[in-house]
């Protein structure tokens, strides 16, 4: 029975113009995403690259369905040695969002057979998509999930009410690290992302509420120019090649990518409080032979800040920092 009265609730607070108003589907997570598309599609084997985290194959392992790992090329695009075999699907991840252009050709190529990561893209907004796309919004913006999952028009899915609306997530964490308590908010950060692969539900009414109500151009514009200023100063010492690091206008970034050499050892950036996750540790020793490239990005790649809440004299702090460890 609904409770009337009684102390309030998390205020709804929605004024903005939401992002994904066209999205097929508003789930809690990106696992979710790949989870419903599972459940539908049912796959006889999923292409997935090594180069990922261990989040994005618990769907595949929890549903029995097969894996078939690919490589990168040096600029990070698909292995052209990958030809899908009857009943087959591939994912691509849209790494760092700097990929869009080389998503759509592979949309072209593969249409409905293609299911896009956008995890590291969130502002990616597919019009009449071909292939399918899903995101994470936890990935960019302070709410404790969300996930949106764009389908060809044609594609049969179920309707939202299939599910419940999530209400197994934490918040508290995002408190804490308002009030400058990061690492007493850790372990319920790690507590809510595993929950969030628990089941699959709709996303939470709080999440809706704080999505709706983001200032979308401002995080864009601001990640865009962080990205640029530190891309001006590193551009020279980067690995990584022009092609994958050019800033497309529509292009909004998960973080800047950097592959120093000499490497620099993350735990030199976390010792100066730099948070620049090591995406991802356990690719490192996963299974499988080969696949020295996946793991050297996996090692030594560093995953520079560049969020909505950074601007001038936090990423010059970076470039310090990078300058005294190098
Ligand atoms: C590349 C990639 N894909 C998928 C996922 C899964 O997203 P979520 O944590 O929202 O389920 C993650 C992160 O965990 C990720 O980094």
């Amino acid at each position: 029975m609904n409770v009337v009265g009684g102390y309030f609730e998390w205020e709804p607070t929605a004024s903005g113009e939401p992002l994904h108003p066209h999205a097929r589907l508003a789930l809690n997570s990106g696992r979710s995403c790949v989870g419903c598309l599972l459940n539908v599609e049912k796959p006889a084997a999923v292409w997935v690259p090594f180069y990922c985290c261990d989040a994005l194959l618990e769907p595949f392992r929890a549903a029995d369905i097969p894996l078939k790992h690919y490589g990168l090329e040096p600029d990070l695009s698909v292995s052209p040695g990958v030809e899908l075999g009857r009943g087959e699907r591939i994912v691509v991840i849209n790494y760092f969002g700097l990929q869009n252009k080389q998503i759509a050709a592979l949309a072209d190529r593969w249409a409905e057979c293609l299911w896009v990561d956008n995890t590291q893209a969130f502002f990616h907004t597919p019009e009449a998509p071909k292939a399918f796309y899903f995101n994470s919004a936890r990935k960019f913006f302070g709410v404790p999930d969300g996930g949106y999952l764009y389908s060809p028009d044609d594609a049969a899915l179920p309707s939202p009410e299939t599910w419940q609306r999530n209400a197994n997530y934490r918040f508290e964490h995002l408190i804490l690290r308002e009030q400058g308590e990061i690492f007493a908010g850790h372990e319920i950060f790690r507590e809510n992302e595993r929950r969030n692969g628990e089941a699959i539900t709709q996303i939470s009414r709080l999440s809706e509420s704080i999505l709706g109500g983001v200032d979308y151009a401002q995080a864009a514009r601001i990640r865009r120019e962080n990205y640029q200023y530190l891309h001006g100063e590193l551009d020279s010492r980067n690995r990584l090649q022009e092609s994958l690091l050019h800033l497309d206008a529509e292009a909004v970034p998960f973080c800047y990518p950097f592959l120093p050499q000499p490497p620099i050892l993350h735990q030199q950036l976390w010792d100066q409080q730099i948070f620049a996750p090591q995406l991802w540790a356990e690719c490192v020793s996963r299974d499988g032979r080969g696949f020295d490239w996946e793991r050297e990005l996996s090692r030594e790649l560093l995953s520079l800040p560049i969020d909505q809440r950074l601007g001038r004299a936090e990423m010059d702090r970076i470039l310090e920092v990078l300058d005294a460890v190098a």
